[in-house]
């Protein structure tokens, strides 16, 4: 027998800059029932007032209980654009039954500036500098790119104009949109490299077309990104051994990585570059390759890696949740790492460790015995100059131990 689906009780509308004048029939009329109106402060300015007690959104668990507390009578939340998209939306539908919601969209501010710059929504990719750092976009850095980027502030245009000429982006065609769908609306066209506006309207939307100056450092999408695209002080995961290890470690969507050891952050950083919807916490013990692994993360597209700062195995406590995979780089100087580790992985989770030194080898080959998995040697050598000629430099040979835990 399957439940009654519930009663939708609770309806998200979603406002334009035009206000009630954007809304659909249904949904104003939703709007003209509601016992409850909850929403942003303006947004709630929108809506002239009429006999809804309101309620501003002011933090989210006291929000949701006031939401939940209010269950049985029309409340309707008043959201920005698309509440699906970088809104409440989802929220709401996470932490009530779905069914029990009602939802009127209205357009986004990724399909208006797509019509205002005649882009096909398809080809370009949406970024949000709202919910992450601005950073975000240097995974996105292909000439030809057309990406769209919701602001946090009036200052992210300029943000964004700086970030690109930085990174050898500086001819990039950039334009603002300033509260789009309202009487206020305005565009702002301009290049990165010359951006001359400090501070524009806090509600906008950038559309950046990619275009690369001669100096520009244009990676490749699938992990093994050169060695100099990171600030390191040698204790690197080397660009071939890179590749091979996050093709071993496999990032699935949404999965959480443990970098153990994380030096100067390549792993931790590719993984999210790999997987974005992905977690990656970088434990490293150095502070100032702590500090590295943040510039490198900022500058290559993925600042949402966490850093945690702390001497393995102890800092390992003291994390919360557990990780779906954990990669060791090497350095098992602590006998019981390993272990640790392992212990730390649910059912089905993956540990990938690589190391050179053969008294680590041999605790990886003792391992390997006692938990299954796979040992592969990994030996790389690059040409190097002998005289007039040419031989080949071999590198300390890297062995890889992966496993998934029964
Ligand atoms: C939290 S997101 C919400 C997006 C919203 N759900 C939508 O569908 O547009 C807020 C960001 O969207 C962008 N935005 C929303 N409405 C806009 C408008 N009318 N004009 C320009 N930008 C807008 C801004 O970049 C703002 O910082």
């Amino acid at each position: 027998m399957t439940d009654a689906a519930p009663t939708p009780w609770l309806t998200v509308i979603g406002l334009g800059e035009d206000g009630l004048d954007g809304l659909s029939i249904a949904a104003r009329a939703a709007l003209d029932a509601a016992d409850w109106l909850v929403g942003a402060r303006r947004l709630l300015d929108k809506v002239p007032p009429g006999h809804a007690q309101r309620i501003v959104w002011a933090g989210l668990d006291g929000t949701l209980d006031a939401i939940g507390a209010a269950r049985g009578s029309r409340v309707v939340v008043v959201a920005s654009g698309n509440p699906m998209w970088f809104g409440v939306g989802a929220t709401l539908a996470r932490h009530f039954d779905p069914r029990e919601i009602l939802t009127y969209p209205a357009p986004s501010a990724f399909s208006l500036a797509c019509s205002r710059m005649g882009w096909s929504m398809q080809e370009a990719v949406a970024v949000s500098a709202h919910a992450l750092p601005l950073e975000s976009i240097a995974r996105h850095l292909y000439p030809g790119r057309r990406l769209v980027v919701l602001s946090r502030d009036g200052e992210t245009p300029a943000g964004i104009a700086a970030f690109l000429s930085e990174r050898g982006f500086g001819p990039s065609r950039m334009s603002v949109f300033e509260a789009m769908g309202g009487s206020r609306e305005r565009r702002i066209d301009g290049v990165a490299a010359n951006w001359w506006q400090p501070e524009v309207d806090p509600l906008n939307t950038v559309a950046v077309e990619v275009l690369a100056a001669p100096n520009a450092r244009i990676y490749g999408v699938t992990p093994g990104l050169p060695d100099d695209a990171f600030i390191h002080d040698g204790l690197l995961t080397k660009r071939e051994i890179r590749a091979v290890t996050l093709s071993t470690l496999a990032p699935r969507p949404g999965e959480t990585l443990w970098d153990v050891g994380a030096g100067n952050g390549s792993i931790a950083v590719e993984w999210l570059r790999a997987n974005p919807s992905g977690r990656a916490i970088a434990i490293e013990r150095d502070p100032h390759r702590a500090e590295v692994i943040r510039i490198n993360a900022n500058r290559l597209g993925a600042p949402s890696v966490e850093i945690v700062e702390g001497e393995v195995p102890e800092v390992l406590d003291t994390l919360p949740g557990d990780p779906d995979v954990i990669f060791i780089g090497g350095g098992l100087t602590s006998g019981d790492t390993l272990e640790i580790c392992w212990e730390r992985l649910p059912s089905g989770g993956r540990l990938v460790v690589n190391v050179v030194a053969l008294e680590s080898a041999a605790q990886l080959i003792a391992f390997q015995k006692r938990y299954g998995g796979t040992l592969t040697q990994l030996a790389i050598a690059r040409n190097a100059p002998v005289g007039a000629m040419t031989k080949f430099d071999p590198m300390a040979p890297v062995i890889q131990y992966a496993g998934v835990k029964a």
